[in-house]
């Protein structure tokens, strides 16, 4: 599509930067020897320093259990850049005046005294805001959470009240059904207050995930059809060429539905049906996300049979790779159960959306990564164009594409040129890429910044966990002591099991293949 012309460009204004108010602090990274630290954090920290989004004067203290010194940790952290960073090559002076800035604190989650290490290398830094101002990362097990919050808590780096400002930033997953995720966000709870609470899904870091909300509100052409009265269904699928790997092990406990559906699908969902919040503002975005994932028509074990489609890959090819089957997979009982595969239609009870299917579907060793929502308006009366088109004239749909080559797509019809009153769908594409050049930050820049800034509208409150988990329980229950079927199964490589496809098809509908933009 082509740019707007200069003084169109007069329109363009940032939201971002000029709310940022990034005071001088300390990020303590609890698990800086762990594969999270090396892949994502410190090349995020990097990336933000060389584009001077850091605060003016910052601290990385890296905490673990390994014998390092500050000068191996940073080395490490150098040579794992090579290989992570979203630039390269790295810029070697950018890279040594950031570094300057990392220190390591060795010691064991569960000693006291390492806690008591940690506040005396803070207490270094002085007495202002870079020991009184700290971000705590947890990159670590969930099932370590408790026993750092409590121990931050008691040597005085963690207060509800107090000088300067304190944040935990921990990684899903938060809980494995409801009953957990309460007990989680009650132990957290305990030591600080929910607002000091970050809880990051990295979905919610992706520039089209939040440009949802852009191009909902801020596009009078489409806010208007956004609802029942224009919207014949929804359709959200996010893909995965990629079997389970080497997560065996942890796919086992997890399953597509957990692993997928229970954080970015519902979240994705909820940006994408939510009524407009009353302001930018973290609590009135979140507000809504809940009002929406509340919406959700309950699931009975009933529904579930009728509404929820699982699904587990057999031995296949993807992309012309032999794959195992899923049972085949390291550390995978041979008899199990685990869905790989995930389909659902969800109803929506509240004004805007009574009576519209949403569809979502995610999978392993499908036939390519993708993530997109599809908005399929309803078709119109098909009295002009019949004898062209037969019974149906195609209807046309809006699709947001998450990734790759994020942007969004609009399906219209066209006329075929000629001399006969031919019609057919045509396609209208808006990249990112092509219209904004290739500056797309990486979810965990974003999210980083947004935390040490203190805006909490990217990441998940306590009662958005809840919500979806309860979605989650109530699934999993109509699936308890049910093996999967026969048409349950589908052959790696395909676009999932049968049931999947008779899902949509008893309302007419049929699954879209995700676009691929060259
Ligand atoms: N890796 C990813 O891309 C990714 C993505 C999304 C979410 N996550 C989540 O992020 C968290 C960390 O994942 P990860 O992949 O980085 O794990 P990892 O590679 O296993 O690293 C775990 C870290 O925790 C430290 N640790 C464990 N027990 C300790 C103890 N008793 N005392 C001190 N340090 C201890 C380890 O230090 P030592 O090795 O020095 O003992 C290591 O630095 C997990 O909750 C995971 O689910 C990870």
């Amino acid at each position: 599509m082509n740019s707007l012309n200069p003084a169109d460009e007069a329109y363009h204004c940032d939201l971002g930067t000029e709310r940022k108010n990034l005071t001088p602090c300390t990020i303590v990274i609890f698990g800086a020897s762990g594969d999270l630290t090396a892949r994502k954090l410190i090349p995020a920290l990097y990336q933000l320093f060389k584009e001077k989004q850091m605060p003016p004067s910052f601290r990385v203290v890296g905490f673990a259990r390994r014998e390092k010194t500050d000068a191996s940790w940073r080395a490490e952290l150098r040579t794992a850049l090579d290989q992570f960073s979203r630039t390269k090559p790295v810029d070697e002076k950018a890279w040594s005046a950031f570094a300057e800035n990392l220190c390591y604190c060795q010691g064991d989650l569960t000693d006291d005294a390492a806690y008591k290490k940690l506040e005396a290398q803070l207490t270094e830094f002085g007495s202002g805001p870079l020991r009184e101002n700290l971000l705590f990362y947890l990159a670590i097990s969930p099932s370590q959470f408790g026993e750092v919050v409590e121990q931050i808590h008691r040597t005085g780096l963690l207060n509800k009240e107090g000088a300067g400002w304190q944040r935990i930033v921990i990684e899903k997953p938060f809980g494995h059904d409801l009953a957990s995720a309460h007990a989680l966000n009650r132990e957290l709870t305990r030591y600080a207050h929910e607002q000091q609470v970050f809880r990051i899904d990295h979905y919610l870091g992706k520039e089209t995930v939040q440009n949802i909300l852009m191009f909902r509100f801020s596009n009078s052409i489409f806010e208007k059809l956004w609802n029942r009265n224009s919207v014949d269904h929804v359709q959200i699928t996010v893909s995965e060429k990629l079997g389970v790997g080497e997560r065996g092990g942890y796919y086992e406990e997890a399953g597509a539905l957990r692993d997928m559906v229970q954080n970015h699908m519902l979240q994705v969902l909820a940006l994408i049906a939510m009524e407009p919040p009353v302001s930018l503002e973290a609590e009135a975005v979140r507000d809504e996300k809940v009002k929406l994932l509340k919406s959700i028509r309950a699931l009975t074990p009933a529904d579930v049979a009728e509404q929820i489609v699982r699904g587990q890959h057999f031995a296949g090819n993807v992309g012309g790779e032999a794959r195992p089957g899923y049972r085949q997979e390291t550390k995978v009982k041979p008899d199990s159960n685990v869905e790989t595969y995930v389909a659902m239609k969800l109803l929506i009870d509240n004004w805007r959306w009574s009576g519209v299917p949403f569809y979502l579907r995610t999978g392993k060793n499908l036939p390519l990564s993708a993530s997109e929502v599809r908005i399929q308006f309803r078709p119109t009366p098909n009295v002009l164009f019949a004898a062209q088109c037969g019974k149906k004239l195609d209807a046309n749909a809006i699709t947001l594409r998450l990734q790759p080559n994020e942007g969004i797509s609009l399906r219209f019809n066209g006329k075929v040129p000629g001399l006969s009153l031919g019609v057919r769908p045509v396609r209208m594409h808006f990249s990112y890429d092509s219209e904004f050049g290739a500056y797309t930050p990486e979810a965990y820049e974003r999210l980083l910044l947004e935390a040490i800034a203190g805006d909490a509208t990217l990441f998940i409150r306590r009662d958005e966990v809840e919500t979806a988990w309860q979605i989650v329980d109530s699934i999993r229950a109509g699936w308890e002591g049910k093996p999967l079927t026969n048409r349950e199964f589908y052959a790696a490589g395909t676009w999932g099991p049968i049931a999947a496809d008779d899902l949509l098809a008893k309302l007419g509908h049929a699954w879209h293949e995700p676009q691929v933009i060259k």
